[in-house]
Formats: structure tokens, sequence, C-alpha cells
């Protein structure tokens, strides 16, 4: 089995996080429904912040807007960190951009490929053509107490040498760094630079630090004309600029700028 189809461990884990004091606890997963499940869990049994949840295949795995993630067995990276932050609720959302800019980071450190954002959470290498494939994904999901983010659960998904061949669904829409680099990229090291960044961007936002300009930098939502659907509400305009929550400001044709939290945003050609 060459090296970057081995399964991980917790031990080869910890070994290329030895640099980055912030993880506090490690957990190694062979198989699980969810990492984000899993971490969710051990946030309800008080496990503290910096607890990262790392699995070689996720059955279950989960996307925004409840769809499915596809996790194959020890080729792709899916980790979710349970933190703890000093955050008030309103700002969650930026637990988001902190996530993607470090994958984004991550991923272009270790590889060198030119990754990029697409808002709100979608890591992708831009097409030759033009549009997007999708290379990763972030979900957050917290636990809320009065006014304030008590842990959220930020979960990371990158396909790194995942093929797509038995998912014709995915043809065309999603890539990995594999197909992209026409090689086996090594897990563990793309993992250590993410979450190296992680670290970076984290003690940032823990001193109020501005993540929305670095952030913006990768998004290739931004100047763009773009369809943004959210349920059966569909607005087409320009993607003009995001704010400090990571919400997107879209100038619709009729002159009215929208402030969007959510939606499904296509790049118009
Ligand atoms: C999306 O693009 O909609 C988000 C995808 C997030 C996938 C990751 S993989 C690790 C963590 N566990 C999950 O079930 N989902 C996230």
């Amino acid at each position: 089995m060459p090296p970057s189809h081995e399964p991980l461990s917790a031990e080869s884990i910890r070994a290329a996080l030895a640099h980055v004091p912030f993880v506090r606890e490690v957990v190694y997963l062979p198989s699980v429904g969810s990492t984000n499940d899993a971490a969710r869990e051990l946030g309800e049994r008080g496990a503290p912040h910096a607890t990262l949840v790392v699995a070689d295949h996720q059955t279950q795995g989960r996307g925004r807007l409840g769809r499915s993630w596809y996790t194959p067995p020890r080729s792709a990276l899916a980790m979710s960190i349970l933190v703890r932050p000093d955050l008030a609720a309103v700002h969650v959302n930026r637990l988001t951009m902190l996530a993607g800019l470090a994958s984004a980071e991550g991923v272009q450190r270790a590889t060198g490929l030119p990754v990029k954002l697409k808002w709100p959470n979608d890591v992708v290498i831009l097409k030759a053509e033009s549009g997007t494939l999708k290379l990763g994904g972030i979900l957050c999901e917290s636990a809320i107490t009065g006014e304030k983010v008590e842990y959220a659960v930020v979960g990371i998904g990158l396909n790194v040498n995942v093929d797509f061949d038995d998912q014709p669904d995915l043809d065309g829409l999603a890539t990995s760094l594999r197909l992209q680099l026409g090689r086996d990229v090594d897990r563990l090291s793309v993992l250590a630079s993410v979450i190296e960044r992680f670290v970076m961007r984290f003690a940032e936002l823990d001193h109020g630090g501005d993540l929305c300009r670095a952030w913006s930098r990768y998004l290739v939502t931004l100047g763009r004309r773009v369809e943004a659907r959210s349920g059966d509400e569909v607005k087409v305009g320009l993607a003009e600029a995001v704010d400090d929550d990571g919400a997107l400001l879209l100038r619709t044709g009729d002159g009215v700028r929208h402030r969007l939290l959510a939606a499904d945003v296509t790049l118009q050609t």
C-alpha cells in the first residue's frame, strides 16, 4: 500500500502536529458516521477546547443544507475541531471564515495549488473555462448558551487522494488534490499545514483581528455576477462584498443591496 493510502492513527497525527501546541486532544476514528457528530458528543461530555477528531472514513458525512459528504476510506481528510471560543453568538459565522481561510492557506502551502474559496463555505479550484471544482468544504455547527458560543464544531472535509469514478453525480463538480496534481498527496502534511493556519487565524480571531480582509482575497465570488438561491427564492446580482460576519452583500438589478447569510451561489459567466 503506498504511504499516502495507509490508514492514519492517533500517533501519526500527534507526531505531525508535534510543533502545534494548540491541539489538546487527538481522537482518531478508523470509521465513523460523521466527525462533526463525534465531536459534538465529545463537546456535550465536556471535552476540552481544541480537541481534534479525525476519521479515515465517514459513512454519513454531512455537508451544508443537509447534503451528504463523500468520504471514502483512507483517501480524504475528514476532521472536526471542537473549540470553546470567547465569541458572541452573533459572530459565530466567523468560524466558517476562519476555517475556510485556514484550509485555503494550508492546502496552498502544502501543495502549491492556487486554492480559492467560494462563498460561503466551499474550498475550490478554478476551472480552466470558468466556474469552480469543489475540493473541500466547511461545516460549522455550534452550541449557543444565552448570547455566547458555548462550543463549536468546525468540520473540514478535503478531497486529498479521492477519485470520483463511482460518483457520476459529482462529475464536473468535484476534484481532489491528486486529480489536480497527478500524484498522490500525503494526507498528514496537508492536515498539519491546515491546522497550523487554523491556529494562527484562531489567535487573530481571539484578539479581535480582521479575518474578513484575508478571507475576501480568496473569495472567487466577489466582483462577479452570481445567482444566489435560498429555498425557492432566487436573487441575481453583483456580489459586491462580504462583511465582518461573513454575510454576502449582493446588489440586484433594481439597485437594492441584500445582506445574505446563507444561500447556494452559482457564478454566472
Ligand atoms: C459542505 O461543503 O457543504 C461542507 C462539507 C463538510 C464536510 C466535513 S468532513 C468532516 C466533517 N464531518 C462531516 O460530516 N462534515 C464535515
